[in-house]
C-alpha cells in the first residue's frame, strides 16, 4: 500500500461506539475475551462443545507436538454434514428456511432444513453408488446453485474430500487442480447464468479432461476422473461421453433416501481449496473437520451477531472461494441460519440487483467485499436509495483493506447510518475470521480490522520476529495455533513449512504487512509478497508471468499489482516480445492477444488490465527484475531510485514510451 493511501486511511478519525440498544441484545459479550485470555484452550473446548454436536467427545483440545501440523480435538468424532443439517431437523427446526436461492434470471428456490437434509442424504447415497467414499477427492465446478451446497455437504457426509474450483477458472487451471488432488469425480453443471446469459461449464470440464499431460520423463499422465456428474441448470447443449458422464437429476432420482451420518475423527480431511502463492503453482490448502467447523460456527455467530431465529444472512461470495466455504456453507448451516444464495452478478439485469435482493428477503446481516462497495459508490447512492434496506443490522467486509470513504458510504447508505461494520481479516489458510471488531462491544474505526477474535493470538513482528511497539509497522503473525488453521499444502509438506513457518518458527507468517496503532488496533497494509489482490481475489504474479511466457511471441514478462480505484489492485504486465515475432503484430495487437491468452490460460479474473510491450525489463546487475520500478510506472508515479539497475536508461525509455 502506498504512503498516500496510508495517509488517507488516517485522515478519517471518526469513531463509532455501539449503540446501547444494540449492545443490550448482542450475542457476543466481553466475557468471551476474558475467558479466552484466562484459558485459551478451555475456551475453544467450551465453544466447540456448545456449538457442535460431537458423536464422541474429545479429551484433548490441542496437540501441537507435530508442529506446524496441529491436531485439534483429535480423539473426538463428529459428522460435519450432520452438524449442518440433521441435528437442526431433530431439534424441530425442519421447517426453517436454510437457503433462499435466487437465480440470476429471477427464478427462485426456497429450501428448508428438512428438504436440504433429505437432498444431502440422497446425494450422499448417489456418490456412494458411484464408488466415492472415505478419503476420495471430488472436484466441484459449479455455479452458485443449491446443488453446489448439496454436493459439498454430501461429500463431507461420506468422509470424502471436496475441492471446489471457482467456475471462472479455465480448463487448464481446472485440470491442474483435478490432477493435483487425484479427483475421482467431477461435479459440474451444463452452464450457469452470468451477466444475462448462460456461461457454459461442462464444455470446460470436457476440455480439461481432454488435455494431454506429461510427466518429467515425457510419459503421458492420464487424468484420474471416473465420472462427471452434470447438474442441469443452463439448459445449453453439451457433448456427452457415454459411460463417463451422468446427469445429476437422473442419478439423484434413483438414489436411496435414507443415509446415516457416520462419525469421523476430528482431523478427518474436509476439503482442499487451491489458492495463489508466490510461485506459479497454486497451493492446495487442506482443512479438516472439527476445528474448522468450531471456528467458522463461532465467528459466524459472534461476529455477525447472529440471532438464528430471526436473522437473514447473506454472504455474497461464490462457493468457489474460502469465504463461500466458511460463510455461505459451513458457518451459517452449522448455526441453523436462514441464508440467501445468489447465482449471478451484482448488476444484472440492473445496477440495484443486490439491493433488490436485500429488500426482497429482508436480509439483516450482509457480508461482502470492498470492491463491490466501491462499484456501488461509483453508480451512486440513488440506486441503493430506491430500495428498502431497513432490515440491515450488521455489515461485514472481507478480502482486502476497506478504505475509509467506502467504509463510511457502506455504513451510511447500506447500513442506514447506524449498522455496525465488521472489517474481517482472514485468509484461505486461516479457514475462518481471525481479526475483527465484535458488534455490540467494539468501538469501530474506519479502515482498521482492529482486534484479534477471542481465542486468537496475533502480533505484528519485525523481520527478526520481535514484536513491534504500538505505532510501529511490520509483518502480521499468528502466534498460537488456532482451530481452523490449515493442516498443510496437499502433497507438499515442504512447501507448507517453507511458506508459513520458516520465517518465525512456530509463529505463523501470514504474508501481510500490518501496523498497530496507539490503541493496539491492527491496520492491514496489503501483501508483502508477490501475491496480488484484485477485487478481493488472490492472484500470483508468477502464475500470470508463466502464462505470458507460455505464449510463443513472448520472450520475457514481469507482472505487478497496480493500485486501482475499484478493484483495489489491477494486473499490469510488462512484456518483451521475441525478436522473431516483434515485427509480426503491432504492440496494440500483441497486447490484446496476450490479455486474452492469460484469461484463457488461467481464467477471466487473471486477465491483465494492461499489457505493456517494452524493449527491455529493468534488471539489477545480478539479473533480478525490479518490479518496484515497474509498479511506479503502472501507478503513474515518478520512478524511484534506478541506480542499482544494470542499465539505468531502461526506465527512462519505458516511462517515455508510456507518456508518449
Ligand atoms: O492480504 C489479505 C487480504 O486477502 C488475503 C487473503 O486472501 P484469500 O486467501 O483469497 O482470502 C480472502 C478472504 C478471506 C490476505 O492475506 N485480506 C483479506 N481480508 C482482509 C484483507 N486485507 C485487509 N483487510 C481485510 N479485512
Amino acid at each position: 500500500m502506498s504512503a498516500d493511501s496510508i495517509d488517507n486511511l488516517l485522515r478519517e478519525d471518526r469513531r463509532f461506539p455501539p449503540s446501547e440498544s444494540f449492545a443490550a441484545a448482542a450475542v457476543a459479550t466481553s466475557a468471551l475475551y476474558e475467558s479466552a485470555a484466562t484459558d485459551r484452550l478451555g475456551f475453544w473446548a467450551e465453544q466447540s462443545r456448545n456449538l457442535l454436536t460431537w458423536q464422541k467427545d474429545f479429551t484433548q483440545v490441542l496437540d501441537w507436538s507435530g508442529a506446524p501440523v496441529a491436531k485439534w480435538f483429535a480423539d473426538g468424532e463428529l459428522n460435519v454434514a450432520y452438524n449442518c443439517l440433521d441435528r437442526h431437523v431433530e431439534a424441530g427446526l425442519g421447517d426453517r428456511v436454510a437457503i433462499h436461492w435466487e437465480g440470476e434470471p429471477g427464478d427462485t428456490r426456497t429450501i428448508t432444513y428438512a428438504q436440504l437434509t433429505a437432498d444431502v442424504k440422497r446425494a450422499a447415497n448417489m456418490l456412494e453408488a458411484l464408488g466415492v467414499g472415505d478419503g476420495d477427492t471430488v472436484a466441484i465446478y459449479l455455479p452458485n446453485v443449491p446443488e453446489a451446497v448439496i454436493a459439498m455437504l454430501a461429500v463431507a457426509r461420506i468422509g470424502a474430500i471436496h475441492s471446489v474450483v471457482f467456475g471462472g477458472f479455465s480448463a487448464e487451471s481446472l485440470r491442474s487442480r483435478i490432477d493435483d488432488a487425484s479427483a475421482k469425480l467431477v461435479i459440474t453443471a451444463d452452464g450457469g447464468w452470468r451477466k444475462g446469459k448462460v456461461s457454459p461449464l461442462k464444455p470446460i470440464v470436457d476440455g480439461a479432461l481432454a488435455l494431454q499431460k506429461f510427466d518429467e520423463h515425457g510419459n503421458e499422465t492420464p487424468h484420474t476422473v471416473e465420472h462427471v456428474l452434470v447438474v442441469r441448470r443452463g439448459e445449453n447443449d453439451v457433448d456427452w461421453t457415454d459411460g463417463r458422464d451422468l446427469w445429476w437429476h437422473e442419478q439423484f432420482a434413483t438414489a436411496a433416501s435414507e443415509h446415516e451420518a457416520r462419525a469421523f475423527e476430528a482431523e478427518h480431511p474436509l476439503f482442499i481449496l487451491y489458492t495463489s502463492g508466490t510461485t506459479g503453482k497454486p497451493k492446495g490448502i487442506l482443512h479438516t473437520s472439527g476445528g474448522y467447523l468450531t471456528q467458522v460456527a463461532f465467528t459466524h455467530r459472534n461476529i455477525f451477531d447472529l440471532h438464528p431465529e430471526s436473522d437473514v444472512f447473506w454472504c455474497t461470495a461464490d462457493v468457489g472461494w474460502i469465504t463461500g466455504h466458511s460463510y455461505v456453507v459451513y458457518g451459517p448451516l452449522a448455526n441453523g441460519t436462514t441464508s440467501v444464495l445468489y447465482e449471478g452478478t451484482p448488476d444484472t439485469p440492473h445496477p440495484g440487483r443486490w439491493f433488490e435482493i436485500i429488500e426482497k428477503y429482508g436480509v439483516s446481516l450482509f457480508y461482502t467485499a470492498p470492491t463491490a462497495i466501491r462499484s456501488f459508490m461509483k453508480v451512486g447512492r440513488q440506486v441503493a436509495d430506491d430500495f428498502d434496506l431497513s432490515s440491515i443490522r450488521v455489515l461485514g467486509s472481507v478480502g482486502e483493506p476497506i478504505n475509509p470513504e467506502a467504509w463510511i458510504w457502506y455504513r451510511d447508505v447500506v447500513g442506514g447510518g447506524s449498522a455496525p461494520i465488521v472489517d474481517t481479516w482472514w485468509q484461505t489458510e486461516t479457514g475462518a475470521i481471525m481479526i475483527s471488531a465484535l458488534p455490540g462491544i467494539t468501538t469501530t474505526k474506519p479502515g482498521s480490522a482492529q482486534v484479534p477474535v477471542p481465542g486468537i493470538s496475533v502480533e505484528v513482528l519485525d523481520e527478526q520476529g520481535v514484536t513491534v511497539l504500538p505505532g510501529g509497522g511490520g509483518l502480521l503473525s499468528i502466534t498460537e495455533p488456532w482451530p481452523s488453521m490449515l493442516r498443510g499444502i496437499w502433497g507438499d509438506p515442504e512447501r507448507f513449512r517453507e511458506t508459513y513457518w520458516s520465517k518465525f518458527g512456530t509463529k505463523y507468517f501470514a504474508g501481510d504487512g500490518a501496523r498497530r496503532d496507539g490503541d493496539g488496533d491492527i491496520w492491514l497494509l496489503g501483501r508483502v509478497d508477490d501475491v496480488m489482490n484484485v477485487s478481493g481475489h488472490r492472484l500470483s504474479t508468477a502464475e500470470i508471468e508463466s502464462a505470458l511466457v507460455s505464449h510463443p511471441i513472448v520472450a520475457e514478462s514481469a507482472v505487478v499489482g497496480a493500485a486501482d480505484e475499484t478493484t483495489g489492485q489491477a494486473v499490469v504486465a510488462f512484456v518483451v516480445l521475441r525478436a522473431e515475432h516483434a515485427g509480426g503484430q503491432s504492440a496494440d495487437e500483441a497486447s490484446v492477444t496476450l490479455r486474452t491468452h492469460v484469461a484463457q490460460s488461467i481464467g477471466a479474473i487473471a486477465r491483465p488490465r494492461q499489457v505493456i510491450i517494452v524493449e527491455e525489463l529493468p534488471k539489477t546487475r545480478s539479473g533480478k527484475i525490479m518490479r518496484r520500478l515497474l509498479q511506479d510506472v503502472a501507478e503513474g508515479r515518478a520512478v524511484g531510485d534506478t541506480t542499482t539497475l544494470a542499465d539505468t536508461s531502461v526506465m527512462s525509455i519505458i516511462s517515455a514510451q508510456l507518456s508518449g
